[in-house]
């Protein structure tokens, strides 16, 4: 008999894009399909852990055993990661949060008729989750996940720094975006390497396994 990897560990997980509004009918949004994410939270609740999903919105099915809040905004992600995040072993920040919202929020729909120009917007940035839990005295283990579309592993080691995090996870998105399939680069204080090992690409699912067995092994007591 083996013990499950993650058996007694509580996971919180962030997933799927934020929708800042604009108006009642109108917002800013990205590509985030939060499959990554969903995944991760399958594998934590397959390897033993009691694991909460923080989602965005997204249209995907709440892998079983998991507990789920869906949240629109960065700062209602932010409002329910905060209270959350302490009573819990491993943050996992896969959310494609929204860097900024518009500064104001139009009660009604914004109306074209009898406008000469089009309307401006001003945005304000929202809060940082994974670097706001990553500085709580009592934080749990941090996972970061760098996106980008060039030099992924200067973005992911200046991403530990920057958010002071011990782990972060770096994907050559937008590419990855809405995809199953994925390629990931696991860089922590001692180094870097491909997931797969061999630097080919894997489903989700898959690469979700093997890094949570990446995380379990990091916290092991
Ligand atoms: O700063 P950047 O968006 O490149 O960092 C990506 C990482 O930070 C991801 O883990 C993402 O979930 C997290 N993040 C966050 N809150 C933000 C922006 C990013 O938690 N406002």
């Amino acid at each position: 008999f083996q013990p499950k990897a993650l058996a007694g560990k509580r996971v919180l997980v962030t997933a799927g894009p934020t929708f800042e509004a604009i108006d009642p009918v109108r917002g800013i949004t990205n590509l985030s399909s939060g499959k990554m994410g969903f995944a991760i939270a399958r594998a934590a609740r397959e390897a033993g852990a009691e694991v909460t999903l923080v989602a965005g919105p997204v249209a995907l099915p709440t892998p079983r055993g998991v507990t789920r809040v869906d949240v629109r905004s960065a700062r209602q992600m932010l409002e329910a990661v905060l209270p959350r995040a302490p009573q819990h072993d491993v943050f996992v920040a896969t959310a494609a949060v929204a860097d900024w919202r518009p500064a104001t929020l139009s009660e009604h729909k914004i109306k074209k008729e009898g406008k000469k120009l089009a309307p401006t917007f001003e945005l304000v940035e929202n809060p940082d989750i994974l670097a706001t839990v990553a500085a709580l005295p009592d934080r749990p283990y941090c996972v970061g996940f760098a996106a980008e579309s060039e030099n992924l592993l200067a973005h992911a080691r200046a991403k530990l720094e920057r958010k002071k995090v011990p782990l972060v996870v770096g994907n050559l998105g937008p590419a990855t975006f809405g995809r199953d399939d994925n390629a990931l680069l696991i860089v922590d204080a001692q180094g870097h390497r491909p997931l797969p090992a061999d630097g080919s690409t894997a489903d989700k699912l898959t690469l979700a396994r093997e890094l949570v067995r990446e995380i379990a092994a990091r916290i092991a007591p």
